[in-house]
């Protein structure tokens, strides 16, 4: 599947990173279609804890290197998300058709709608900022 354009930051690592999520949300909801969720939906959500986790940092990172403006209330997104993430796997620990729509329907949304927004702005703020440094 193709990352959407709409979704493109324009900095290669961050948009590699977010296809990957992107995809494992495709695969999620194949499999659903396809009524083999159960293991999916496992792997889906052992992989967005550990995955966000790495990413949220990294972007982090690259926030307080460039002294990003809006890096306190990004950051705050990626805290509030790590602990919703926390919460619906506490809440559903077993495999069950609702919990994968919510896992699509809440949490793919949520990854969506902060890439176009939040990660969208901080992307084109690094980009100028590695532009300004080769210069
Ligand atoms: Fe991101
Ligand atoms: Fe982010």
């Amino acid at each position: 599947m193709l990352l959407e354009q709409k979704y493109f930051t324009g900095v290669i690592w961050q948009d590699f990173q977010h296809k990957e999520m992107m995809e494992l949300f495709a695969k999620l909801r194949k499999a659903r279609a396809d009524k083999k969720d159960k293991d999916a939906f496992r792997f889906t959500v052992a992989f967005l804890s550990m995955y966000a986790n790495h990413h949220f940092k990294l972007e982090e990172e690259y926030m307080d290197i460039y002294y990003y403006p809006e890096k306190e209330s990004h950051k705050k997104e990626h805290k509030e998300y790590i602990k919703t993430l926390k919460k619906f796997r506490a809440n559903h620990k077993e495999y069950s058709e609702e919990a994968v729509d919510k896992l699509i329907k809440k949490i793919n949304k949520w990854i969506l709608d902060h890439i176009f927004g939040d990660d969208k702005k901080l992307g084109q703020y690094i980009l100028d900022a590695e532009k300004t440094n080769k210069e």
